[in-house]
């Protein structure tokens, strides 16, 4: 049955290039995912972009001396640089800062307050006296109030995962560069969303998921609220960069709605704008006001409440009032189907730290290493139930031993083997045992292994429709030591000198089977799997193309990075044609020096 899937991935801030944690974290699970529902035939959707606005972005400019605008795009182009060079297929990958997702968003603010989920109240907040400005979030630091951690910030404490209430934080210092004055608490007015009313919505939303919600999600999200109920939290800030709040009233001029209740809004712009691009302005429906729909979020760990709570507690607050402030209609909006968030991934036994150099980022590693070698290491280290660690000793040997070992000699053997020995054709067998034709039929073991092999299709496609992407993989590899140790037993290359009918039939069965592990591996290593799939000499590519372009609306233009869809299903068992004409084969992968690991850990920390 085709499913209509949204493949939601976090938006990543514009304040640093991204690394190999943002990458298993959440750009790569979402990639796979999506180019595997592709596969199947399903209408697959995949979308985000920069997260353009917030304290994160204003300071990073702030260190730059460099106006805000300038300093989103500047990250914002070597994101999608980055998404087309390691291939994370957005259907469209976009930015905060549009003219649609300002409306979208204005109208969710909107349709909130129709709804009578935000209130206005007075409270105090850290004010600069020397800048005379307030330091909302990042701009001031100090030590966590709940586990007694320094550097702090004041909405977020990286060292226990907290959403943190700014007031409270010890010692509070301003983040300002030269800006020596002690902040103090001043009063400023804001605009709350009220989750205390939507706290029995919000658990029963999350315990309908939780036959299928990892645990570190789904459980540590429910203990969370339970212990700490869902409280009214801020949705504005005294800030010049972002989102007006829709108010008729000049004194808000000076404030913005706050990032978070904003980017998450994105899973809805972005559909939307997807839309207008493709010049179908209501094929957003499809994954928003269609029951059966199912949206996931790709996001790590740090991001969980605002995907489990703040976000589904918007969508349940605006009820149908979006559409009819939106769209002029009152189809309900749906509500995410999963949030298969992941654990981090350290680097070398540490913590990823861009400001530490300690971190392989991801443009950079494309300039020594494949995107298929990445995202292969990438995928067997997600850490999708515990933290996992990059080690560039273990990098080396699993590209070695596994991706080029078991797979990629795999193909690349057989596939050289046939090409010359049958004249670049792929051999004549009889498909069945017993057929009438003259061509040699196949014995019960070759069935066998082709059995086998289409069975990998279930198998591996459940892991891959529950999101365990590790486990899936795995799968699939030890399906490739399978068809080696077919090859071990049938040994075609010595075969051939005496009985070239058996070693028609082993190279026919082994090809066949290789094609089949190529879908199966596809969504995982997509550059190579295209290029073993045009060794087979197919008309139809198993991916479309990315590509950019820009966008222009009343706040100027922005780059966006899209892709074109292929037609048709191709998760299914080869079926590859006797006799069928190939093209000339070559390597897949590269072997990597042993040295590689120490000039790499070399690089790590200057
Ligand atoms: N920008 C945030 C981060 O990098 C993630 C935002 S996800 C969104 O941690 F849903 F809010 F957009
Ligand atoms: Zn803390």
């Amino acid at each position: 049955m085709n499913e209509n899937i949204l493949i939601a991935v976090a938006w990543p801030y514009a304040n640093a290039e991204i690394h190999v944690g943002n990458l298993t974290g959440s750009h790569l699970p979402g990639d796979i995912s999506a180019r595997y529902h592709r596969l199947k035939g399903d209408k697959v959707l995949m979308i985000t972009g920069t997260d353009s606005h917030g304290t994160p972005v204003t300071m990073s400019a702030d260190k730059l001396g460099k106006p805000v605008e300038e300093v989103y795009k500047f990250y914002h182009e070597g994101f999608i640089e980055l998404f087309k060079q390691i291939g994370i297929s957005y259907d469209l990958y976009t930015t905060t800062h549009s003219e649609n997702h300002f409306k979208v968003s204005q109208s969710i603010f909107l349709a909130l307050q129709k709804n009578g989920f935000l209130f206005k109240k007075t409270e105090p907040q850290w004010f600069s006296p020397g800048l005379n400005r307030f330091l909302p979030d990042r701009y001031i630091e100090g030590t966590c109030y709940i586990c007694g951690t320094d550097g702090a910030r004041s909405d977020q404490c990286d060292a226990c995962g907290n959403v943190l209430d700014p007031t409270k934080l010890v010692n509070p210092k301003s983040k300002v560069e030269g800006d020596t004055s002690s902040p103090e608490l001043r009063d400023t007015e804001h605009f709350f969303i009220d989750l205390s009313k939507l706290e029995p919505d919000v658990i029963k939303y999350l315990k309908d998921r939780a036959e299928y919600m990892r645990d570190t999600v789904l459980g540590e999200s429910l203990r969370k609220i339970e212990a700490e109920g869902l409280k009214p939290r801020a949705i504005t800030r005294d800030l010049d960069w972002g989102i007006p709040v829709p108010v008729d009233d000049p004194s808000w001029e000076t404030k913005k709605l706050y990032v978070w209740f904003e980017a998450v809004i994105g899973y809805l712009s972005a559909p939307i704008e997807w839309s207008q691009v493709s010049g179908n302005g209501e094929a957003w429906r499809d994954w928003w006001t269609n029951p059966k729909a199912k949206q996931y979020h790709f996001i790590g760990k740090d991001n969980i409440f605002f995907h489990t709570s703040l976000w589904p507690a918007e969508l349940m607050g605006v009820g149908s009032a979006f559409m009819e402030i939106f769209a002029g209609d009152e189809n309900p909006l749906i509500l995410p189907y999963d949030v298969p968030a992941n654990q981090f991934m350290n680097l070398e036994g540490k913590k990823i730290s861009g400001s530490r150099n300690w971190a392989v980022w991801g443009r950079d590693a494309l300039t020594r290493f494949d995107p298929d070698a990445l995202r292969y290491y990438l995928t067997v280290n997600m850490p999708e139930s515990k933290d996992s660690d990059w080690d560039w000793a273990e990098f080396v040997a699993r590209n070695n031993n596994e991706l080029v070992a078991t797979w990629g000699n795999l193909a690349n053997r057989v596939l050289a083997f046939c090409y010359k020995n049958w004249d670049g054709h792929v051999p004549d067998v009889e498909l069945s045992t017993g057929g009438s034709r003259s061509a040699p039929a196949l014995r019960p073991a070759d069935l066998e292994l082709l059995a086998t092999i289409e069975n990998g299709f279930n198998t591996v496609g459940a892991e891959l429709d529950a999101v365990r992407l590790r486990s899936a993989l795995g799968e699939a590899m030890k399906l490739a030591t399978v068809v080696n140790q077919y090859l071990d037993v049938n040994a075609p290359w010595s075969a051939i000198k005496v009985d070239k009918d058996g070693a028609s039939k082993t190279v026919y069965t082994a090809l066949k089977a290789i094609d089949s592990l190529k879908v199966m591996f596809a969504p995982f290593l997509p550059f190579t799997c295209e290029k073993l799939h045009g060794f087979f000499n197919y008309e139809t590519p198993l991916f479309g193309e990315q590509y950019t372009e820009t966008v222009k609306d009343s706040l100027g233009e922005h780059t966006v990075l899209r892709y074109k869809p292929i037609e048709g299903l191709q998760w299914k068992p080869s079926e590859l044609q006797p006799g069928k004409k190939l093209n000339q084969p070559g390597p897949l992968f590269k072997k990597l020096e042993i040295e590689v690991i120490d000039v790499e850990r070399e690089r790590l920390g200057k």
